[in-house]
């Protein structure tokens, strides 16, 4: 069985390295641990030897997203699970430093996704300027076959399914959080947001401040969602990425199939279920994030003219 425990790097094509290295060393405090001889540069959160990577590119986009997986089955075991699924994948050894040896292939929708069992952590990254977040903690992905993406990812994967939101995104997790991955169906195979998780709702105050010296607008919250509770807000990166920075998210208990009581849980006990909106307190939220995620697209389209 592959049982992934933990959303590990994501690496972002971008095409001004040096601008968006400012915003992820500077704005978002995250360590630069290696440049690599193509000049990509990886970048730590916390423990992790690094956590995202940015390479420049052509054009602007997700380009991969890696789990760290339980080490009861060999890589090339994995290899064989995937193959019974009809998923050729490849065993790769070209990342840079720190990690010997990751399992790629690509999804339902063509995301290239990466399986890895170990990464040295000997240097830490954590930072204290900037925002200076304590870990990357989840990956929502724009679908365009939501259904059967959802499907592999419990079936082959085995992640969880701990809420959905109508018809608009399924939430999934490999370990305790509430979501490591997000399904989201709005029409579009894009990056829809990844997600740094701050220590508390203060630190949401005092990232608010550090976004505001740096002229980067908040464009929605921080607000308290419906599934998973994250107290959550969201910005975007120089080349309009989203960015959401989050706390106080939903602990899963598996063996329970429930949440951990919270005194904003307005449901007891709190169980995966399907709602009908998106925030706790009844902000508007499905119009604000999806114009926020789908800037990417006009950014695009302006950069190309
Ligand atoms: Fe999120």
């Amino acid at each position: 069985m592959i049982q992934p425990f933990k959303l590990g790097y994501v690496v972002l094509k971008v095409q001004d390295l040096p601008k968006v290295s400012e915003y992820y060393e500077f704005v978002m405090g995250c360590t630069l641990q290696e440049v690599s001889e193509d000049g990509s540069r990886y970048y730590s959160v916390g423990n992790e030897h690094y956590s995202i990577i940015l390479k420049e590119a052509r054009e602007s986009e997700l380009s991969t997203f890696s789990f760290q997986i339980e080490e009861d089955i060999s890589l090339s075991e994995a290899q064989r699970i995937l193959k019974q699924h009809g998923i050729e994948s490849d065993l790769v050894t070209d990342h840079e430093h720190y990690l010997a040896e990751a399992l790629r292939f690509q999804d339902v929708d063509g995301y290239t996704v990466e399986l890895f069992h170990r990464m040295d952590s000997n240097k830490s990254g954590y930072k204290r300027e900037g925002i200076a977040p304590i870990k990357l903690g989840h990956i929502a992905l724009g679908s365009l076959h939501p259904e059967r993406a959802t499907k592999f990812y419990q079936e082959v994967l085995n992640f969880s399914f701990t809420d959905r939101i109508g018809d608009k995104a399924t939430f999934l997790t490999c370990n305790t959080d509430h979501h490591v991955l997000n399904i989201s169906n709005f029409g579009e195979r894009m990056l829809h947001h990844i997600a740094f998780e701050l220590i508390d709702s203060s630190h949401h105050v005092r990232s608010a401040d550090c976004l505001a010296q740096k002229d980067i607008a908040t464009f929605w919250g921080p607000a308290r969602h419906t599934a998973g509770h994250n107290l959550a807000s969201y910005h975007h990166d120089p080349e309009k990425n989203v960015i959401e920075l989050y706390t106080d998210m939903d602990y899963y208990i598996k063996q329970l199939n429930m949440f951990e009581a919270r005194p904003w849980h307005l449901d007891n006990p709190q169980i995966p279920k399907i709602w009908d909106h998106n925030c706790v307190w009844q902000t508007e939220f499905e119009k604000t994030i999806l114009a926020g995620v789908l800037e990417k697209k006009q950014w695009k389209e302006e950069e190309k003219a």
